[in-house]
């Protein structure tokens, strides 16, 4: 990298990749690595499928855009859940700040396939197939509207995709 960007923020679709390349990326540079998810479990003192179940969405919908806020300014390479886009404050949060934000863009088969096999999102339990596809088509556009990079993800591998985005500062 010439002159590397003091924030790299990940978005895309739950099961993208987001925090396995996000940690590669920081692996690889020696830089910080902030997993927002992490960071609201922390605050909440709860994993997120205890706060959606305990508290509700809109709950932990409130916790996520603080932390959103706090992490435009982080030194380092940040991974988002991927609900973030939906709230029209976080975009307009990422787009306003000065973060270089890259979207992982993947395919549906292998992203459902990925969830299935980790079993942790309280969101696809509840959901059926089609209306997973209906969300996924409702935020392909919102990603894109707050990124400065698409990277495509599949077939490659997290330490590939990570070279990649490296490559491209
Ligand atoms: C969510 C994605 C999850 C997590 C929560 C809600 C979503 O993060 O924030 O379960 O709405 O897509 P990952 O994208 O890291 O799975």
């Amino acid at each position: 990298m010439t002159e590397e960007p003091q924030t790299l923020i990940l978005v895309g679709f739950m099961g993208a990749g987001k925090t396995t390349v996000g940690r590669e990326i920081a692996r690889q540079h020696q830089s910080q690595f902030l997993d927002l998810d992490l960071a609201i479990e922390q605050k909440a003192g709860m994993t997120i499928p205890e706060i959606f179940k305990s508290e509700g969405e809109a709950h932990f919908r409130q916790l996520e855009e603080a932390v959103v806020k706090e992490s435009v300014t982080f030194p380092g390479v940040v991974a988002t859940g991927g609900g973030v886009v939906e709230n029209e404050k976080n975009r307009q949060t990422l787009k306003d700040s000065d973060a270089v934000v890259i979207y992982l863009h993947g395919n549906l088969e292998g992203t459902i396939g990925r969830l299935l096999a980790d079993g942790q999102r309280p969101l696809l339990q509840k959901e059926s197939t089609i209306s997973f596809f209906k969300r996924w088509q409702k935020r392909d556009p919102l990603y894109q509207e707050v990124a400065d990079y698409v990277v495509e993800t599949v077939g490659k591998t997290p330490a590939r995709i990570a070279a990649e985005i490296v490559a491209l500062f």
